[in-house]
């Protein structure tokens, strides 16, 4: 009897002590549209399967900026969430506040050095730590089409030179049809903007002029082309897309309303929840000109400093799962991205994620990978936010001429 007893206890003290290590793991993020919420909706499994309490904290508004002001004033009245979707360079400004979990035990147990790429892995560490774990690879020089509004069209090709690409839309437009869905919110302006100036100058240009903020390319002949380029795609989209959310965007392409979109592979989300087919019901397509680069922008959690022992093993469990091989697969089937971790079995995703797991690979040999800007991955964002007003503001408004908007562009990028 005694020996079973003891069995007893020992079981009991073990489950009691995993028991006292679970805690609740308040979590902030934007991810409200069809296929985000299912995507995010696999961590909450995840974390519940180990036992953790799940506080979602979902912000609606893609792009992340109404995120990013509920995240600030939680933070100032000392109230931080356990984890929050934070990215880029915004990752160093947090880290340096002093508030940031240090995220090394786990990266260490988990071999995070060997399982990332170099680029990635110093985006999430501050002097040297980590303070972020990395989910997925979003590319955002995409275009999506729908094969059927294509055909209705007669366009019988994927455009792939702005030429061709307004001649298609020339096409829809006579078809009685929307050649360019858009959202005309500041982030969806500079995802598009971002687009035209890679496929119009490439990727050097585009890093010159948005990376380095080179005053010289920004006032250059390439960006004044560019800028010619992005007001004609204006010209294309329909009177209602001021403030369009970006998923109701995607979902006029869906739904056979228009034809085109510039967005990240987000989209691919919407599609995937809609039940549609790569290949069969849409096309995935580099942008205009894009096909030999990549607009990388890298979702990452990274978790405030707590106290409490549960709180502290529930983020180190957070952190563990988010680049876990089950998570990264799920996750980014549902999310549109590709899994941030290497050497990840991709023979269940479709056609899109492979080109873009091989295209990602591939430019960041040839300089062809270049950092989002309008997804906070490039520079600060005091700057990204000055220079997304000044390009949104140029497409928002006719009267101002080509000229002008590229010395208000200019000037914003100047912004310290
Ligand atoms: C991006 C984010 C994506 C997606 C998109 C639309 O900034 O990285 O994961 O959420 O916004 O909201």
């Amino acid at each position: 009897m005694l020996k079973i007893s003891k069995l007893a206890t020992a079981v009991a003290l073990v489950l009691a002590g995993t028991a006292a290590l679970a805690g609740e793991v308040e979590v902030l993020h934007y991810w409200t549209s069809g296929g985000e919420a299912k995507s995010v909706a696999e961590l909450k499994k995840i974390m519940q399967a180990k036992g953790h309490t799940w506080k979602d904290f979902a912000v609606a508004g893609g792009g992340g900026d109404n995120a990013a002001t509920v995240l600030k004033s939680r933070v100032v009245s000392g109230n931080p969430p356990a984890a929050a979707q934070i990215k880029g360079p915004a990752i160093q400004e947090w880290a340096s506040e002093g508030v940031l979990a240090n995220l090394d035990a786990t990266a260490k147990a988990e071999k995070w050095d060997s399982l990332l790429p170099e680029v990635v892995a110093n985006v999430m560490k501050y002097k040297g730590n980590y303070v972020a774990a990395p989910v997925n690879v979003h590319r955002v020089n995409w275009m999506w089409a729908n094969a059927a509004v294509l055909k209705k069209a007669g366009v019988t090709s994927t455009p792939k030179t702005w030429d061709e690409f307004f001649a298609a839309a020339e096409k829809v437009k006579k078809a009685g049809l929307i050649p360019v869905a858009h959202g005309g919110q500041n982030w969806q302006d500079f995802t598009t903007f971002e687009s035209v100036v890679l496929g119009v100058g490439g990727a050097k240009f585009y890093s010159d002029a948005l990376v380095k903020l080179d005053q010289k390319a920004l006032t250059s002949p390439t960006m004044q082309k560019s800028l010619e380029t992005f007001r004609k795609v204006k010209s294309y989209t329909d009177p209602a897309s001021p403030g369009r959310d970006w998923n109701l965007a995607t979902a006029m392409v869906i739904q056979e309303k228009a034809a085109f979109q510039f967005m990240g592979d987000w989209a691919k989300g919407e599609f995937t929840a809609a039940g549609k087919v790569p290949g069969k019901d849409y096309v995935c397509a580099p942008a205009p000109g894009t096909d030999k680069a990549y607009t990388f922008n890298i979702d990452s959690f990274a978790m405030f400093k707590l106290k409490d022992p549960g709180a502290q093993k529930a983020q180190a469990d957070l952190a563990a799962s988010i680049m876990g091989t089950e998570f990264q697969e799920v996750f980014n089937l549902n999310k549109g991205s590709i899994p941030v971790r290497l050497n990840m079995d991709m023979s269940k995703f479709d056609d899109c994620a492979k080109t873009s797991a091989k295209d990602f690979v591939s430019t960041a040999k040839t300089g062809g990978l270049v950092p989002s800007v309008a997804h906070g991955m490039a520079i600060a964002p005091a700057a990204e936010g000055a220079i997304k007003d000044a390009v949104s503001q140029f497409w928002n408004d006719d009267k101002i001429t080509v000229a002008a908007g590229m010395a208000n562009i200019a000037k914003a990028a100047a912004t310290k």
